[in-house]
């Protein structure tokens, strides 16, 4: 009987994919900590909810002034064989993309299409989260229009790569349905302070991988895919000011509180949120793609150093005053981390062995890893 047979037994007779999800990631249900954010500092955010009305909300773009998807795709409302040939043009562009790329653009929009998951999690932080489903606080004001924001991001990827036919659409349908199935862990502990620090972590991470995919698509020739890539990975930098806009005032009404925060999430790396991605063939999919990423160039060890040093910066967390014992230790921990992941990664470089791999994405071709 294998590990993930045990722990799901105990849990049920049937086994859901959730579980066998959980066990391949080595992530186990029974390890989640929750509720870890002491609740008195729940009023610390209420505190600054007209902070957040000010200094929050303002980053929310307006709908009329906002890009949609269908402006960035083949023209539905012309005339069938106008709008054909838009189709037929977007096929032209995307023949020639690697698979290699194509195997990290349709990773990204995965990522995007779990954005229910995201939004569950996000109003699962204790203090911000959205009680009602409409409710009236900035928090959960921002929270719905990120969300609506981020809606279009998977759309827009989607469609294209539809209309581009270089994709298995089933098995990439598949995998979304798997993953929101799925869910995420990536242990915040419905902690705010942690959440926050995620997100800044998180959308800059987005920013950067979708910036990249935008640089290649221009090399590659397909200056639509290079808008498109381009025009939301500006959307990820503008949230990406939001969250550490909020880590940064945190920083400056509970420095310690914010600074171990940090600290824990830093501990615990930042794993990003479609880890448990499974399209129902590779028990190691996120692990596979990941490596692809890294070994083009969209997103690897070093981006992840690079991040972590400029939110140091940006937070100014070397110069951080007034700490506790337990704060001034977090402090030194993440003020040294970004040249040990570098070190890591080096050594690790050194044993990368250079091996094949199928996705199903792309009906199974191979790429390299
Ligand atoms: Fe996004
Ligand atoms: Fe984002």
């Amino acid at each position: 009987m294998t590990m993930s047979m045990s722990i799901c037994t105990q849990l049920g007779a049937k086994i859901p994919p959730r579980c066998y999800l959980m066990d391949q990631s080595k992530t186990f249900l029974n390890l989640q900590k929750t509720h870890s954010m002491p609740p008195e500092k729940k009023e610390v955010f209420k505190s600054l909810d007209k902070w957040a009305v000010k200094n929050l909300l303002p980053l929310i773009k307006p709908v009329e002034k906002s890009w949609q998807p269908h402006d960035l795709l083949p023209d539905s409302s012309l005339p069938a064989d106008e709008f054909i040939d838009q189709v037929k043009a977007l096929k032209d562009r995307t023949a020639e993309l690697p698979d290699d790329y194509l195997v990290v653009l349709v990773g990204g929009m995965i990522t995007e299409e779990a954005l229910p998951t995201y939004q569950t999690w996000v109003n699962g932080l204790d203090g911000i989260g959205d009680e009602t489903g409409s409710s009236l606080t900035p928090w959960a004001i921002w929270t719905r229009s990120w969300t609506a924001e981020e809606n279009r991001h998977g759309d827009l990827l989607k469609t294209y790569l539809y209309l581009s036919g270089r994709v298995d659409m089933r098995m990439i349908e598949k995998t979304i349905h798997y993953l929101i199935g799925t869910g995420v862990d990536v242990g915040t502990e419905n902690n705010a302070y942690m959440g926050f620090v995620y997100t800044s972590f998180q959308e800059r991470a987005t920013f950067v991988t979708h910036g990249n995919i935008a640089r290649m698509a221009k090399e590659r020739g397909d200056l639509v895919l290079a808008q498109i890539c381009g025009t939301i990975a500006a959307d990820e930098k503008r949230h990406k000011n939001a969250y550490v806009r909020i880590v940064e005032k945190l920083l400056e009404v509970d420095s310690s509180e914010t600074m171990m925060a940090i600290a824990n999430m830093m501990r615990r790396k930042i794993t990003m949120p479609a880890h448990l991605m499974h399209d129902g063939q590779d028990p190691r999919l996120f692990d596979h793609y990941s490596a692809v990423a890294q070994r083009i160039g969209v997103y690897s060890t070093d981006d992840y150093a690079d991040i972590l040093e400029f939110l140091i910066r940006r937070w100014k967390l070397e110069k951080l005053e007034g700490l506790t014992s337990e704060g001034q230790r977090a402090q030194e921990f993440v003020c040294k981390l970004a040249p040990r992941i570098r070190r890591l990664q080096e050594r690790l470089d050194l044993r990368a062995s250079k091996i094949n791999h199928k996705f199903s994405w792309i009906f199974n071709k191979e790429v390299s890893l």
